[in-house]
């Protein structure tokens, strides 16, 4: 690569917070990556005992706490002290966020208010937290926000989730045009994977689910986590996108 393309490049991350990376897909993120020898911080209301276990195999490269992403103050001594123990932080993988399981005439002010806080609120104040902490440092940086199908297909049962989603595809867009090529920003949408998150649906569904699949399976968190990982580490002009990860399920 020319030297002029050199300079302008966006190296891989080094430092990765995972927000909700005590189970499900966050907890697979944070395995890979440690096993890849990244630095990461972990974040969750509850750290599960997984994720205890691998901070206590890695006791230089993780950082875990148990922190709530609705609580701003909270998420940003968080960032503070991931800075202080493992240096400053250059990726960041927006992943934590609440399901749904109501239709939207049943779903109550306040469990419309929670989806919204914790899936769209909560992640834009935390990626601008430590966005603007990247370019402080002179940094340039990497963010992968976790979306879904759900924001580009209909489901019962998620309207408030799939809004959730969908904002932070188009938030994606617009942070890759406003960050210049400094921060590369993208979103995976995965297809329906087994996780606490999903438990809600019933075999009926799950079955319908991967008879639409072409590759005939229900998408495994092992499946998104090389895609997170490529996007975090790997030198590729990707920035603003959301690459779809459901074996052509919503196609
Ligand atoms: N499962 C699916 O079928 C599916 C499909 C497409 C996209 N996704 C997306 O993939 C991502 C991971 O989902 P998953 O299925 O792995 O879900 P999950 O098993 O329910 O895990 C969600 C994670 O987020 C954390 N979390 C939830 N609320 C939080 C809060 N207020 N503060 C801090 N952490 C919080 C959870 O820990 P605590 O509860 O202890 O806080 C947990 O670590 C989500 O963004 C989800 O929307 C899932």
């Amino acid at each position: 690569m020319s030297d002029l393309v050199d300079a302008q490049l966006v190296p891989p991350a080094t430092v990765v917070l995972v927000s909700g990376g005590s189970r499900g897909l966050g907890l697979a993120i944070v395995t890979d990556l440690l096993g890849r020898g990244l630095k990461v911080a972990a974040f969750a209301r509850t750290v599960t005992p997984e994720l205890e276990k691998l901070a206590a195999e890695h006791p230089d490269r993780v950082h875990v706490g148990s922190v709530d992403v609705t609580d701003q103050q909270a998420s940003q001594a968080f960032v503070k002290e991931v800075e202080q123990r493992l240096g400053p932080i250059d990726g960041i993988v927006n992943n934590a966020a609440v399901g749904q399981d109501s239709l939207h005439v049943h779903t109550s002010t306040d469990g419309i208010a929670r989806i919204i806080e914790t899936n769209l609120t909560a992640p834009l104040q935390l990626t601008r937290f430590v966005v603007r902490r990247m370019f402080a440092k002179g940094l340039k940086g990497r963010i992968v926000n976790i979306t879904s199908i759900c924001a580009q297909r209909g489901f019962p049962g998620l309207v408030a989730y799939s809004a959730t989603k969908g904002g932070m595809d188009a938030a994606t867009r617009s942070l890759a045009r406003e960050l210049g090529g400094r921060v590369l920003a993208n979103a995976v949408a995965p297809g329906f994977f087994a996780s606490e998150m999903s438990a809600v649906l019933g075999q009926t569904q799950l079955d319908q689910i991967v008879r639409r699949t072409p590759t005939g399976h229900l998408t495994e968190p092992e499946e998104v986590v090389p895609v997170v990982r490529m996007l975090l580490c790997e030198q590729t002009n990707i920035n603003g996108q959301v690459i779809v990860v459901d074996g052509a399920a919503s196609i």
